[in-house]
């Protein structure tokens, strides 16, 4: 249709009703589902607004609890102050000035003042737009740190900076996503960032299951049976996603496991996708710690030299847990120079990432260090919140395990528990009657019995016939013992309504 043709036919007098519908729109936009954003979490907006509007009489409770969505500051985590002090110095670079020196002098250490300074010297204004990968001293100290973790060299150049670990999955999915019938490999349980990117892109998710009674672990021959099934249905299977450690299942893989994806992937010819942007939330340090793909596959030799791998991270986790602020990276490692200059050109379309991001993201790649003055707060932050997310991992598991027909794996690391929940017969057809999945009616019955909002586990994928839910463990420890008492009493109501 020409530009002239659609003008005439969308002219209001010609046709009054909207161009846009529900049925005019992309096609592809209605297949996303986002569960941690979905039905659950807006009922409880709409809870959290009729308790704060005099309507507390219609519940038991009297706050919700988001324990839908890994959001560690709506939950009271307090910010890192040094990452704080520096994000208001260089957002009002007027405090800096000689006239309100003495008196920023006296407010922030000096560590923090040279590096806003630093950073308006490197960056102008973080009004202005920069280098669409990322400003390049703050990439410069991404690949510092890369090669810090891993003892491997980084390359700045390789390292892109984005909005969030979110954006950056979206772009190298856009890219690596060439046609309708390319499949992507990806974990059940997952979260809901890919098979929703995989709709809006149209692309094929080919999933592979996690193990439960293993932990959630990962078993290789679950990758090639996996494999199997999609090339067996024509799809043109390309990449493999790994999110570790884990969500909504909070494993974290050994180093071997790792070595036998990387072998996986290489026999096959498909590239990794690295999702680590939990890296930080280890709880099993000694057991299960991190270690990244880029450093195990570096570790296997030459052998693997032109190996694809996409890292992703973020400053939304961790124990900085600044969501908000939309800053992440990812690091591209044996990709084509010409697909990286690809990747730069879909990075410039949305021109840059945020700068108040980009700060968040030089700051959680080289935060204080031990002769500054800053570091001995930072430190003391950190590891309170550190120890406390464990303690909480291991309190919300005990509290789930002691449900009826409920059993939890403990979290060896990011911020979750999924527990399998073993419904009664008569809730599976209820909740089927009222044309509702099993896990969702009794995540709606919590929510308003209780007033804590939990996801389904059907929104990130579960082996047909179990039924889970995803909490967060982010709650404050205050809240904890109340929180653990109104589950307990909400379960139990529910098995012996439904009870068989
Ligand atoms: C596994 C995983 N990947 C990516 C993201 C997105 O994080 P960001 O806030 O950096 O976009 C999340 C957020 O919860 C996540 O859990």
């Amino acid at each position: 249709m020409s530009v002239s043709n659609f003008a005439q036919q969308a002219s209001p007098a010609s046709k009054p009703s909207k161009i846009l519908t529900y049925e005019t729109i992309n096609s592809h936009v209605k297949r996303v589902e986002y569960a941690v954003r979905g039905e659950l979490a807006i009922s409880a907006e709409r809870i959290k607004d009729e308790l704060s509007n005099g309507y507390s009489h219609n519940y038991r409770f009297d706050t919700v609890v988001n324990c839908n969505i890994g959001n560690p500051q709506q939950l009271k985590q307090k910010p890192i102050t040094f990452f704080r002090q520096i994000a208001s110095l260089v957002e009002y670079p007027d405090l800096l000035s000689p006239e309100n020196r003495k008196q920023i002098e006296s407010l922030y250490p000096k560590d923090a003042i040279e590096r806003a300074q630093m950073l308006l010297e490197k960056i102008g204004s973080i009004g202005a737009y920069s280098h669409s990968q990322g400003i390049p001293c703050i990439r410069n100290n991404v690949a510092k740190f890369i090669e810090e973790r891993d003892g491997y060299p980084a390359e700045q150049s390789n390292i892109f900076l984005t909005q969030g670990a979110s954006a950056g999955v979206q772009n190298v999915l856009q890219l690596i996503i060439a046609h309708s019938n390319v499949g992507i490999m990806i974990p059940i349980p997952q979260y809901p960032l890919y098979t929703a990117t995989l709709a809006l892109y149209d692309a094929q998710p080919v999933p592979y299951y996690l193990d439960e009674e293993k932990d959630w672990g990962l078993d290789i021959s679950q990758l090639t049976s996996s494999l199997s099934a999609g090339r067996s249905k024509g799809l043109d299977i390309r990449a493999l996603v790994i999110i570790n450690p884990g969500n909504p299942t909070g494993q974290c893989l050994t180093e071997q496991n790792m070595r036998e994806i990387i072998d996986f992937c290489h026999n096959e010819r498909i590239i990794l996708l690295a999702d680590e942007v939990y890296q930080t939330n280890i709880y099993l340090p000694a057991e299960r710690p991190f270690h990244s793909f880029k450093k195990v596959l570096r570790s296997m030799g030459k052998k693997y030299d032109q190996f694809e791998l996409f890292s992703f991270h973020s400053v939304s986790k961790g124990m900085i847990g600044e969501c908000g602020r939309r800053g992440g990276y990812y690091e591209c490692t044996g990709i084509d120079s010409h697909v990286v200059n690809e990747l730069y050109k879909i990075a410039s379309v949305s021109l840059c990432p945020n700068i108040q991001g980009q700060i968040m993201v030089d700051l959680m790649v080289q935060p204080p260090k031990c002769e500054d003055e800053s570091y001995a707060l930072y430190q003391k932050e950190l590891s309170k919140i550190y120890e406390s997310l464990r303690r909480r991992s291991i309190k919300l598991s005990e509290c789930f395990n002691q449900l009826e027909g409920v059993t939890c794996n403990n979290a060896q690391g990011s911020m979750y528990l999924f527990p399998r929940i073993r419904l009664p017969q008569k809730a599976i057809e209820a909740a089927r009657q009222a044309g509702r999945q099993p896990d969702e009616s009794y995540c709606l019955a919590m929510l308003n019995a209780t007033g804590v909002c939990v996801v389904p586990g059907s929104g990130f994928g579960q082996k047909d016939g179990t039924w889970h839910f995803r909490s967060t463990f982010l709650p404050p420890e205050g809240l904890f013992d109340g929180f653990c008492d109104r589950l307990q009493n909400f379960h139990h109501e529910f098995f012996e309504k439904y009870r068989d």
